[in-house]
């Protein structure tokens, strides 16, 4: 047995190990993929659980330097969904049997902002009979935020932290009282205290990051302990200020790679969580969240976004499905997935394994 393939064994590794899987190229990589497959299978099975993604506004108070919806992006036309709008697409979803929806959003903290989540929330746990999933994607909050939304019906929240390497992560955001990654790691903190099923990830190929850092990020997401996971390629985007690094970073064909031998190194260390097969994948190769699904990842979120909204939510570039209403996003990725060799768990919820356990 090669040294690989004693490391490919183990269920704990090292940053030297995780290096090593990260580098892995060829007949290694495949190896890699393999055991991640297996391991998936075991662990959690077959199925693929869909979240159906709501971009409901893309006004936001930050500034990321990476972001096409940052504040400082005035070429992009700001929209609110209106609450019928969403309404509607959450009734599309549980009349699908989607089992969840995710609601996202720019970051604003206002309280008509707070509020406004609020009664949404209620109101599409009564429209599904209390039967969809909520999770909520709308940024750094205070804890009693949190935990008023949980009161009214969410129960997973995604919030990345983007680096776990802090001077990467003031790299690439704006660092004030009101943005930095100590806030960001205590509204993590908060998420978990409030009982929230937690995810977050990172994103894979920015510029000065480091395949160190790529290995430390993943111990990092076994360290807090995640339930759900959610990482794919940065992706440049014109009208943002990361934009004047692009002649540093690896080609998108490898920024995909790597973020494939992400998913799969990630299902090695924490085979019981929800890892999402990420939409930043599908910018780059039209069936890249499928071979994410074949290699260990088992959630997907179709976009359920009004196509009317679709082109203003752009966080990056060559975001796929701009024109594809929902009911043909629906059916598109029904055949892809059954390519992919995995179910579709319609109607459940899908909730992750590693926080059920934990309860
Ligand atoms: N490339 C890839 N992912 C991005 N995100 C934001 N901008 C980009 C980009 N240029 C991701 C961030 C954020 C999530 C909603 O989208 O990780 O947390
Ligand atoms: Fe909106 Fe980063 S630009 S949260």
């Amino acid at each position: 047995m090669t040294n690989f393939q004693k490391i490919l064994l183990q269920t704990d590794f090292s940053r030297d190990d995780l290096v090593t899987l990260l580098s892995s190229e060829g007949d290694e990589r495949q190896q890699l993929f393999h055991r991640a497959q297996s391991v998936k299978l075991q662990a959690v099975g077959n199925k693929v659980y869909f979240r159906g993604l709501v971009e409901f506004s893309n006004i936001c108070a930050k500034d990321c330097l990476y972001c096409g919806i940052r504040k400082s992006n005035e070429k992009v036309i700001r929209y609110e969904a209106t609450d019928e709008e969403i309404l509607e697409t959450c009734r599309f979803a549980w009349e699908n049997r989607f089992g969840s929806v995710v609601l996202q959003s720019g970051e604003l903290s206002s309280p008509t902002f707070v509020n406004r989540i609020d009664l949404l929330l209620q109101k599409i746990k009564q429209l599904s009979n209390n039967e969809l999933g909520i999770t909520l994607s709308c940024g750094e909050q205070s804890i009693e935020t949190y935990r008023q939304w949980k009161e009214s019906g969410a129960h997973r929240y995604l919030l990345r932290i983007e680096s776990s390497n802090p001077d990467l992560y003031r790299r690439i955001h704006p660092e004030n009282d009101f943005h930095s990654f100590d806030r960001r790691l205590q509204a993590l903190q908060d998420l978990k205290t409030a009982g929230y099923q937690v995810g977050t990830g990172v994103m894979i190929g920015l510029p000065f990051q480091t395949t160190e850092d790529l290995a430390n990020d993943l111990l990092f997401l076994k360290q807090i302990d995640v339930d759900m996971v959610g990482m794919g390629p940065y992706i440049e985007h014109e009208d943002t200020p990361l934009y004047d690094f692009r002649s540093s970073l690896k080609t998108k064909q490898e920024r995909f790679d790597l973020a494939l031998k992400m998913v799969a190194t990630l299902r090695l260390l924490m085979p019981e969580i929800n890892i999402a097969a990420a939409t930043a994948l599908q910018a780059i190769d039209p069936a890249g969240r499928e071979k994410a699904l074949t290699i260990g990842a088992n959630i997907i979120m179709p976009n359920l976004t009004s196509i009317k909204y679709r082109k203003e939510y752009q966080l990056y570039e060559d975001k796929p499905c701009l024109d594809e209403d929902a009911e043909l996003c629906r059916n598109c990725l029904e055949a892809r997935i059954e390519l992919s060799g995995c179910e579709i768990g319609y109607g459940e919820w899908g909730d992750s394994k590693h926080f059920i356990q934990k309860s």
